[in-house]
């Protein structure tokens, strides 16, 4: 266990934020500030004032673009600041681009610049997505592991055209990654940029209808499995060709804690946290999770259906190639590896999927059946 710290969490009550403070509350002596503008259903189960560390653990409600004052004070009295907080889901990107900028872009300047003003450590969250497409995907050799293994320090970032609005989210976590390296530069801001890698758990989005809009696109694994508890067919995006590597959220929350616990370690680097070994192609990773869901539930074996991206999520969708992260400065600053196979993660999230929503979306199903 390691020294008491403050660690203010902006962006708490998401899917990582609801992790993160598992994590550290459970096994640090830290001392957790959370802020969020929704509520706090993802971390409900670790509030109460009974709670054995009820005293070490305040949440706020608040919008961090309204409530200025409140964050300052907040980020004030801490330690580290961990800023979570953006639009982070491929269909808004293309529905509401001109938020999707100001949330990832102009709305992470008040934490940048409190942590200057406060002398505090800056842990931001950016995105693997920076890096764009890789350099073989536009006709490099892919004999060649320089042109798709995405190193932090030697990997060109490549992206579309303007008109390709799918990028307005990772060209403004680049243009807030530059901000914040140029902080560091120029007035001693103490920073880390976290790139994560298709990050999977329990807890991540919605199930459309259920506790998100009724017309809501949800990132990959809660689309995927609202299709299975549903027993609607899996939807392929231009047929499911591209690949992710996926990483289970508890082995990359404790890349987070090492942040944290080693500043001396941490900061001044962009560090991806991702899990080579789970590389797998969209299509193949439904048919993991229809074979793991029959498994699991005893049902029939569920179908995929193939549609365009444009369709799917709007003009000016373009997508990621492939996005195998290098290992080599994670290990060599953090001394960490991921550890959960992708068959084990997805098996420990579907579970807790099918527990919380199976009785709902069945109940859901039947009354639609019956109009
Ligand atoms: P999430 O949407 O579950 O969590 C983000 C949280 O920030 C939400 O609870 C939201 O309410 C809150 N928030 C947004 N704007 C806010 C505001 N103005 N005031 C207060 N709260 C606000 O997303 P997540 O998957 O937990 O991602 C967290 C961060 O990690 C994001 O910055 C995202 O870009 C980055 N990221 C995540 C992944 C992944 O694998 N999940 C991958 C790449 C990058
Ligand atoms: C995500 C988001 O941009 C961010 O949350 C984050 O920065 C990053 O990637 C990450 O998680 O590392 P992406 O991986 O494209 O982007 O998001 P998903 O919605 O999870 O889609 C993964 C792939 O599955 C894409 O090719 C998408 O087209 C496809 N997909 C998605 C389907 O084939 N069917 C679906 O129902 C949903």
């Amino acid at each position: 266990m390691s020294e008491p710290k403050v660690v203010c969490i902006v962006g708490v009550a998401g899917f990582i934020g609801s992790h993160l403070l598992e994590k550290i509350i459970r096994e640090q002596e830290w001392t957790v500030i959370g802020c969020d503008m929704v509520p706090p259903t993802k971390i409900q189960q670790l509030l109460g004032a009974e709670k054995k560390w009820a005293s070490r653990f305040e949440f706020h409600q608040m919008n961090i673009t309204e409530d200025v004052e409140k964050l300052e004070e907040l980020i004030r009295k801490s330690d580290t600041v961990i800023n979570l907080a953006a639009i982070c889901n491929p269909s808004e990107y293309i529905k509401q681009p001109v938020n999707t900028i100001n949330s990832n872009f102009t709305d992470a300047q008040d934490c940048i610049k409190f942590c200057v003003k406060y002398n505090k450590h800056l842990v931001h969250f950016s995105t693997c997505e920076v890096y764009g497409r890789t350099l073989s995907s536009y006709g490099l050799p892919a004999s060649d592991p320089q042109n798709y293994i995405l190193d932090e320090e030697t990997t060109p970032m490549i992206m579309g055209p303007v008109s390709a609005q799918r990028w307005c989210y990772a060209c403004a976590k680049q243009l807030v990654e530059r901000l914040i390296f140029a902080h560091g530069t120029e007035n001693n801001l103490k920073f880390t940029i976290v790139r994560p890698y298709n990050w999977i758990g329990p807890r991540m989005d919605y199930v459309p209808g259920v506790d998100g809009k009724d017309d809501g696109q949800p990132r990959v694994l809660a689309s995927f499995m609202t299709a299975l508890m549903k027993g609607e067919p899996l939807v392929l995006v231009n047929g499911g060709q591209v690949y992710r590597t996926f990483c289970f959220v508890e082995d990359a929350c404790e890349a987070v804690v090492k942040i944290i616990e080693k500043p001396e370690k941490s900061v001044g680097h962009a560090f991806n946290i991702g899990n080579p070994e789970n590389n797998i192609q969209v299509q193949a990773l439904a048919n993991l999770m229809i074979d793991m869901y029959a498994k699991i539930t005893g049902k029939p074996k569920g179908t995929t259906k193939d549609i365009s991206g444009e369709e799917y999520y709007g003009k000016g969708y373009e997508d990621s190639d492939l996005r195998i992260p290098s290992m080599r400065l994670v290990r060599k600053q953090l001394d960490w590896e991921p550890k959960t196979s992708l068959k084990d993660a997805m098996e420990m999230t579907m579970k807790v999927f099918i527990e919380k929503y199976a009785d709902k979306l069945a109940g859901l199903k039947r009354v639609s059946d019956a109009d």
